[in-house]
């Protein structure tokens, strides 16, 4: 669900930033030709994740769940100049070639290290440091990446969630199985005093953290 009218959805994208091309030829094939097309970012939660993104101009971001790769190139536009890069993990390797053709259009490609596999065995192994995370794969291990990526943030360091409250389920007073998972996971975001935390009602609630 979108918690925005859909005019006033329309409203809002036509008076902000547009898609840049290769975003707009993303957004299309993927709507054409992958299942699941909803779980891309698109036009109005992509440029919301670039203004982010250019706001803490990260050197450093990972993101979790890539898909057909729009918002890792969202979240590029924000990274440093120089030195910056973006790791990338998805465990669909189906998509994997087109998602490297797409990546290769972006003038930023060397920055982009997109890694193929499951994201809790990858990330167990990543010795770098993240300015921003992004997570955005399966909401079952939504606690587990956000006890494996705090200690790999750096202070004040920013992580944003898609999809908390999962299409207003979270509201039901009956959960099913992964709305109650979701639930428990913004209890536990909510009571964890090492952090800053906001959830934003925009498309399918986004909560922005930031390590204090
Ligand atoms: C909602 S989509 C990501 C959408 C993308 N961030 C965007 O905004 O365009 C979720 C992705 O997470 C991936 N995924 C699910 N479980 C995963 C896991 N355990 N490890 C790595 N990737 C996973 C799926 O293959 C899927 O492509």
């Amino acid at each position: 669900m979108d918690f925005i009218d859909k005019n006033l959805q329309s409203y809002v994208e036509s008076h902000s930033d547009s898609e840049t091309e290769l975003l707009e030829e993303i957004n299309r094939y993927t709507n054409l030709n992958v299942i699941n097309p909803r779980m891309l970012s698109g036009h109005l939660q992509g440029r919301i994740l670039s203004f982010i993104s250019r706001m803490i101009n990260p050197k450093t971001i990972l993101e979790i769940g890539t898909y057909t790769g729009y918002s890792a190139i969202c979240l590029l536009e924000g990274l440093k100049k120089k030195q910056g890069k973006i790791i990338t993990i998805d465990k669909n390797d189906e998509i994997s070639e087109k998602v490297k053709f797409f990546f290769k259009k972006s003038k930023s490609f060397h920055k982009i290290n997109y890694l193929i596999g499951d994201a809790v065995t990858i990330i167990s192994k990543l010795k770098e440091t993240f300015d921003l995370v992004f997570i955005d794969a399966d909401k079952e291990n939504y606690s587990k990446y956000f006890d494996l990526v705090f200690p790999k943030l750096s202070k004040g360091g920013f992580i944003i969630v898609d999809n908390v409250l999962w299409s207003g389920k979270i509201l039901n007073e009956k959960k099913d199985k992964l709305t109650k998972i979701i639930d428990n996971f913004n209890k536990k975001i909510s009571r964890d005093n090492r952090i800053r935390k906001v959830i934003l009602p925009v498309r399918d609630g986004i909560t922005l953290i930031q390590k204090k």
